[in-house]
This record gives C-alpha cells, sequence and structure tokens, in this order.
C-alpha cells in the first residue's frame, strides 16, 4: 500500500517520482526480509522446544534403565545441546526483531525526508498548505501501516505455519488403521528384524544383522564376551542407537511406536539382575509403593522364578526391603527377582540376557523346567547364554561373533554338521569346568 501511495502522492505534487519510489521500495524490501527471518527463528523456536521436551520425557520415563546402562550422561549432553541451540535462536530472535522494529519506527521518517528534500532539490515552489499536506501524508497516514507492516507479516507467516503442522497432525494414520494392518499379518513372526545395524563411537557393533523369531519360539544366542549378545537385545528395546532396515514386532511397523508401544511387548531380565532400592513386592511388582492386593500373583512370581521366601535374609516376606538401603541379594537371587519380574509383567516377548549366569544347575533346572519351559511355554523367549547345559532345550542356537551370526540351527543339527560349533561348545564345557575348579 505504502509503495504506490508514496509514488502518487510524488506524482499529485509534480515531484521527481524516483526518490520516493527507490527509498520506499528499499524500506519496504528490508521490512519483508527482516519479517520472514523472524517468521523462521519463531518456527525454530517451536521445534527445537518440541525435540528437547521429546527427549527429557524420554530421560524422566526411561532414568533407571539409563542409570543401568551408564547413559545418564549422554542423555543429558543431548538435552544440553538442545538447550544451546535454544539459546542461539533466541539470541538470533532478538537480535533480529530489535533491528526490525527500529527500522519500522524510522522508516516513516526516512521516507518523509525523501519527500522534503526532493521538494527542495526539484526547486519548485510549494505553498505551506500544499508542504502539510505531504508531510500528513507521509508521515501520519502512512506510519501506522508501515510500522505495524513486518509484525502482521511475521504473524501471518507463523499463522501458515502452524496450519501446515496440524494439517500434517490430522494427516496422521489412526491407532485403528495400524491395529486391523497389524490383524492382517499373518506370518506368525513374533520379532522381523532385518538390517540392524549398530555403530557407537565409529566402531560398527552389530552389522546388518537378520533375526527372525516365530510366535512362542524359544532361540539361545551364544558367543564369546564382546560379540555383541547385549547391545543387541539394548537394540530391540530401542536403548541403544541402533538403525533397522525393518523393524516389525507381531506383525506391525515397531519404528513407528512410541518407546512405550514397543516395550510394552518386552519383558527384560538384564545380565546383572536390577534391583531398585524398596521392598521385595515393589521390586517384582517394579512400582514404588505396589498396592498388596497383588500379592498372590507377586509370591505366585517369585515362586516360579525359585526365589525363596524361607531364606533367612527375607525376614518381612513380601515387605523385605532389598536393594541398597535393605537386605544385599546374591548374584542368583537378583537374577531370580528380575526373572519375577518378567514374568509377573506379562509380557510376550521375553529377552533374557545370560539370566542364569549366577544359579547353581539346580536352579538352573527348576527355572527352565517351571519359569522358561513352563509357565512361558507360550511366549517367544531369546536368551543370552553361556550354559551348554540349555542349548539342547531350545528350539533354535544362534552364534553371534563380531556383532553377526556366523551359525543357526537346533543343537543337535549344528553339533552334527558344524566343526566349529562343536569346538565352541567344548571350549564353552572348559571354561565351565575352570570356573567350577576355582
Ligand atoms: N556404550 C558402548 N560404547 C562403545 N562400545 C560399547 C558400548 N557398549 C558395549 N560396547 C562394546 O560393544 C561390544 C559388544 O558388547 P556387548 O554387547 O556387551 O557384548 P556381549 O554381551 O556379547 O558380551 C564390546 O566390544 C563392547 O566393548
Ligand atoms: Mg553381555
Amino acid at each position: 500500500m505504502a509503495l504506490p501511495v508514496n509514488s502518487s502522492v510524488g506524482y499529485y505534487f509534480s515531484l521527481p517520482p524516483l526518490p520516493l519510489l527507490i527509498v520506499s521500495s528499499f524500506s519496504l524490501v528490508l521490512l519483508f526480509g527482516m519479517a520472514y527471518r523472524q517468521s523462521g527463528f519463531f518456527i525454530a523456536f517451536k521445534r527445537l522446544a518440541t525435540e528437547r521436551l521429546a527427549v527429557v520425557n524420554e530421560w524422566l520415563q526411561n532414568i533407571r534403565i539409563l542409570r543401568i546402562l551408564g547413559w545418564t550422561e549422554l542423555f543429558e549432553e543431548k538435552i544440553f545441546e538442545r538447550r544451546r541451540l535454544e539459546t542461539v535462536n533466541r539470541l538470533s530472535m532478538v537480535t533480529n526483531g530489535s533491528a526490525m522494529s527500529a527500522f519500522a519506527q524510522v522508516a516513516p521518517s526516512i521516507i518523509s525526508i525523501t519527500g522534503i528534500a526532493t521538494v527542495v532539490f526539484s526547486q519548485r515552489t510549494v505553498s505551506p498548505g500544499e508542504i502539510f499536506a505531504l508531510l500528513w501524508v507521509l508521515s501520519i497516514f502512512l506510519s501506522r501501516p508501515i510500522r505495524s507492516l513486518p509484525f502482521n507479516l511475521v504473524m501471518l507467516l507463523d499463522g501458515l505455519s502452524s496450519c501446515r503442522r496440524l494439517q500434517s497432525l490430522f494427516a496422521l494414520p489412526t491407532e485403528a488403521r495400524t491395529l486391523l494392518q497389524s490383524e492382517k499379518d499373518s506370518s506368525g513372526l513374533a520379532l522381523d528384524v532385518e538390517g540392524l545395524h549398530l555403530s557407537l563411537d565409529g566402531v560398527t557393533l552389530i552389522e546388518n544383522l537378520d533375526l527372525k523369531l516365530k510366535k512362542g519360539e524359544f532361540v539361545a544366542i551364544i558367543g564369546e564376551v564382546g560379540a555383541g549378545k547385549s547391545l543387541l537385545l539394548d537394540s530391540l528395546l530401542r536403548e541403544a542407537p541402533a538403525t533397522f532396515k525393518s523393524y516389525r514386532i507381531d506383525g506391525a511397523e515397531a519404528l513407528d511406536q512410541s518407546l512405550d508401544q514397543l516395550r510394552a511387548h518386552f519383558a527384560f531380565a538384564p545380565q546383572e539382575g536390577f534391583i531398585m532400592s524398596s521392598s521385595l513386592r515393589d521390586n517384582v511388582v517394579f512400582e514404588y509403593g505396589a498396592s498388596h492386593s497383588h500379592d498372590e500373583a507377586v509370591r505366585e512370581s517369585l515362586s516360579l522364578a525359585a526365589f525363596s521366601m524361607d531364606s533367612t535374609a527375607v525376614t518381612a516376606g513380601l515387605d523385605t526391603e532389598i536393594g541398597e538401603r535393605g537386605v544385599n541379594l546374591s548374584g542368583g537371587q537378583k537374577q531370580r527377582v528380575s526373572l519375577a519380574r518378567a514374568h509377573y509383567s506379562q509380557r510376550d516377548i521375553v529377552l533374557l540376557d545370560d539370566c542364569l549366569s549366577a544359579v547353581d544347575v539346580d536352579t538352573e533346572r527348576l527355572l527352565l523346567d517351571y519359569l522358561i519351559e513352563g509357565a512361558w511355554a507360550g511366549k517367544t523367549r531369546l536368551l543370552v547364554t553361556h550354559r551348554l547345559s540349555v542349548l539342547p532345550r531350545v528350539d533354535r542356537v544362534l552364534v553371534m561373533r563380531d556383532g553377526k551370526f556366523i551359525l543357526e540351527g537346533t543343537y543337535d543339527h549344528l553339533m552334527q554338521t558344524s566343526a566349529e560349533f562343536r569346538d565352541l561348545t567344548s571350549s564353552m564345557l572348559e571354561k565351565k569346568e575352570v570356573a567350577l575348579e576355582d
């Protein structure tokens, strides 16, 4: 609006039109440019805040696991990095905003001065009335539209970006449709992973790995220390930053699911067994101040996990405080509490990271008979183990080395066909004998 009015003002007063046209166009282009930049900062401001909130939420929800895995610092660094980016963006936004507002304030005066200067230099005689009319049009009539122009423009662009965000939200498929798709899936696979790849600090630890587990299948993974077995389980739980060509759980796309949705499919017993400093009951229910109403299920879970309530350490039954501030459990007892927790959670897929390593042979047999092959007979089970005695009992053995599966098959088949497997199992046996002699 300012541009045609300014030019017509020059024309009306029979002034050379060029100076007013140039100064007005220059001011407008500059204000448009600044407004456009400002709306960019606004959009980045919202995006960065959303991203930071997502990371903070993830951090809060998983703080226990992050602490066990020693990942708190990594996550905190991620949060600080977001804050740093936000601060930089905020500074640019304030600087650009101040410059824009200052220029919008002085632009009408610059245009008025140009008008007067044009009158003076054109040496045209003008009456005081004409001068008054010229100044009135340039500095009063046009000043408010010019001053508010960049702010209106920023709001318009901001509104457009909000519309786009809403549009992308409305375009998301509904939960119901996702469920229907998974119901149609008849592959019978509980886990279907293709092209799992994990690098940490530039080192490739798991390379292009495929893993398919049928529903209800019991699969063991064996391999040397450092082969990547624990990282594989962490990757399935999306604890480790692995990438996937595809990852489906029960036929549904796993990468589209939130961390909570994805982890709701899994029970997980970590290698060292995890104990929180609270009562035995809280540890099985995995909730501080868990209600007594579940005690029957808690006792059943502990019993299936071969955790003896008659032990002298367990003085106050399920109320016995364990963990840092209570009774210090042995490694094997911790593992059994983790197994009881895994049973209590009633999840479909159970990931067990060498959770039999600290129990004796008799307990191992009890755990396999009553829990892993008993109560969990219908569940999909993936067990990392160093125990040779387990292998004949599983449906399939996977041998892992340097982040890859190098052998796969039933125990009998591998024993008959693979010299490498026979060597590996006999070395497992030797290590166990050495350990027993120690
Ligand atoms: N957070 C990490 N950062 C870098 N390397 C790691 C990390 N965690 C494990 N590793 C390395 O990855 C390899 C596999 O580890 P892991 O999965 O724990 O082996 P396994 O459970 O088979 O004994 C090891 O060489 C280990 O040093
Ligand atoms: Mg491990």
